[in-house]
């Protein structure tokens, strides 16, 4: 098969490597000459782990490559896919189509045959609909088809994700469009994975519904968590004693300092934003958005709290601010709003994280960055562990404890024991477990 990925970033670049590296020929389009330039030279345009080994083997093979020329790019493709940004529009929350139409027009302009246009961007449901019209205007005689193909990687594990997905879903009814996508998909779905046809309309709406249902998931268990705290439960327990139940499952049990990144922050507001439209409301996303908007400042609340409730010329650390690990991703990382809640109380903010300071400096104002974990303790009034890379797994606390100014932990995270923070000399909080005290 020759497909063609209409923008390399997160999810184009990762799936069209994959599919590259089943097999078939694909050719990654992008605007941005700078990124080609670097994808060309072997430098990544993100941090993925895994991705930068598996683009130069299949760029060695002949299989993948990376131009600006979209007309190039689309000639003589059995499938492209539009994997451009929906960013959330300014103002209202509607997701941003702009660059789908536009890529959706450029295509349109350099159609040569049969072919199968996939939305694998994230995009509200109706959009294929609009896809294939701005298609059929522009380009009346060609035997075009409109797929919706959503993506469910997880930025930091996108490969074993994309190549080990628990599902495969493909809205069409289009007879042809059905045996492409199938080929397509023909390696994974040797592996088992299940394959799922469903009406267009359908396909764009599980996207939504999936992110929403997790975010959903990951809100409940921090709303326990603060119960938790409350009467004294532990909310790890709590996770595993509703987890093991299959239908509950264990997975997005984790409590922590509320959910960020580019897509469940984004999705959930554009998901509303479709429901209002059809005057459908969704009260209990209204609620999962708002509760999680509230809880990462209340995050920097609680640091300040752990430092005996005065913040003003105290210095605070944090250990990571990407929003999750195995990535340098910033968008809507709770350390941004800790780290905004603390300085509004006076605090002093220092920061490490081993691959997001240099996208952090940018949406970190005031936040001085250190060279690694230690330094950060140094002296500290508080340090507080927002994102759990595995670096910060196995820290000596017994060293943490004896270089700062004030010996308090706050795990945000809950990647240590109470007890063991205690025993090497630390005042440590997590959350939605009792303290050590
Ligand atoms: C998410 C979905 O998990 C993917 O299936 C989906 O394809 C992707 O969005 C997307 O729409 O593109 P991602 O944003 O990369 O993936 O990261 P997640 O691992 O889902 O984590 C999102 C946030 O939830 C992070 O801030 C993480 O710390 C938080 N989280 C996750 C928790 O606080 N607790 C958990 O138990 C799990």
């Amino acid at each position: 098969m020759k497909i063609t990925m209409i923008g390399a970033g997160y999810v184009g670049l990762v799936s069209g490597t994959c599919f590259a590296d089943f097999g078939h020929s694909v050719t990654c389009v992008d605007l941005d000459q700078r990124k080609i330039d670097a994808l060309l030279s072997g430098i990544m345009p993100i941090y993925e782990p895994g991705l930068a080994e598996l683009v130069a083997s299949n760029v060695a093979s002949g299989r993948l490559s990376f131009t600006t020329d979209l007309k190039a790019g689309v000639a003589g493709a059995d499938a492209v896919f539009i994997a451009v940004g929906t960013p959330s529009r300014r103002g209202d929350g509607h997701a941003d189509l702009t660059y789908v139409y536009q890529a959706t027009r450029d295509i349109a302009s350099a159609i040569t045959g049969p072919l199968v246009v996939v939305t694998k961007s994230t995009v509200p449901v109706g959009t294929g609909d609009e896809v294939e019209r701005i298609l059929r205007d522009a380009a009346p005689d060609a035997e075009v088809a409109v797929v919706s193909n959503p993506e469910f990687l997880r930025e930091g594990a996108a490969i074993s994700d994309f190549k080990r997905p628990d599902r495969i879903v493909i809205g069409t009814t289009d007879a042809r469009a059905k045996l492409v996508m199938q080929d397509i998909y023909r390696p994974l779905y040797l592996n088992q994975a299940p394959l799922l046809f469903t009406e267009r309309r359908t396909a764009e709406l599980i996207k939504y519904a999936a992110n929403a249902f997790l975010a959903t998931k990951i809100t409940f268990i921090n709303e326990m968590a603060d119960l938790c705290e409350a009467v004294g439960a532990d909310v790890q327990d709590v996770a595993r004693g509703i987890g093991l139940d299959n239908r509950i499952g264990s997975k997005f049990l984790h409590a922590g300092p509320g959910y960020g990144g580019s897509c469940f922050p984004k999705d959930t507001l554009a998901l509303l934003k479709t429901a209002e439209d059809h005057d459908v409301p969704s009260r209990i996303i209204e609620a999962v958005v708002q509760v999680n908007d509230s809880r990462k400042r209340a995050m920097g609340r609680k640091i300040i709290q752990a430092m005996g409730g005065e913040a003003r010329g105290k210095t605070v650390g944090l250990l990571g601010v990407t929003f999750k690990p195995n990535t340098d991703d910033m968008r809507d990382a709770p350390s941004i709003a800790i780290a905004q809640a603390l300085q509004d109380a006076g605090a002093n903010v220092v920061a490490y994280d081993p691959e997001g300071m240099e996208a952090a400096k940018s949406v970190m104002p005031g936040v001085t960055f250190k060279s690694d974990p230690y330094a950060v303790a140094e002296g500290a009034d508080a340090l507080a562990l927002v994102t759990e890379w595995d670096a910060f797994r196995a820290l000596d606390l017994a060293k943490i404890a004896k270089t700062m100014n004030s010996p308090v932990l706050v795990d945000l995270r809950n990647v240590y024991k109470a007890e063991e923070a205690r025993r090497h000399g630390l005042r440590y909080t997590s959350i939605g477990r009792p303290t050590a005290d």
